[in-house]
């Protein structure tokens, strides 16, 4: 009974994290968007890099539903919803943009860790070996980008400190 209620339970959690990492996907192709200087090249790569990640990563969250006999649901997610509001409406351009992004990004992955650290430990009381290996590789690699954002943000606030009048895309 009580495994029961924990294999729905991570169901869910897993469900809300393919939500999340699909939304996700978008939010990081505005942001590699936002950069058209020819010295921020390297900085859209990696962004480019962690959208191809984050695809893998809806795609693996996929992959533990299958093993527990389950297909993402298109119920709205609750942890998409929280990234959402980190991450804005999106559709304004501001001054400082490209900080503001950084901010929210990794504001993102950060929520990211907390969500997969969540994942794994339950599904490791589950006994759910292989479910604990897929969303290790998504930890790592949403921690390896975290750590470089933080890294990269004296470099975008310098960038911004010489940024163009304020637009609106909208
Ligand atoms: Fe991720
Ligand atoms: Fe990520």
């Amino acid at each position: 009974m009580a495994q029961n209620l924990g294999t729905q339970q991570l169901i869910a959690w897993l469900d809300d994290a393919y939500a999340m990492e699909s939304g996700l996907v978008g939010i990081l192709e505005n942001h590699a968007s936002h950069f058209t200087r020819e010295q921020m090249t390297a900085a859209t790569r990696r962004i480019q890099q962690h959208i191809i990640e984050t695809r893998q990563h809806a795609q693996r969250l996929q992959q533990c539903l299958q093993l527990l006999n389950t297909t993402p649901s298109t119920i709205k997610s609750t942890l998409s919803s929280i990234v959402g509001s980190i991450e804005g409406a999106g559709t304004m351009m501001f001054r400082d943009q490209l900080v503001k992004n950084a901010l929210a990004d990794y504001a993102s992955e950060q929520f990211e860790i907390a969500c997969y650290t969540a994942l794994i430990s339950i599904a490791t009381e589950l006994g759910q070996h292989e479910i604990v290996n897929l969303c290790k590789q998504n930890l790592e690699e949403d921690q390896a980008m975290a750590t470089w954002l933080l890294q990269q943000l004296p470099g975008v606030v310098r960038h911004d400190a010489g940024y163009a009048a304020p637009t609106r895309s909208a």
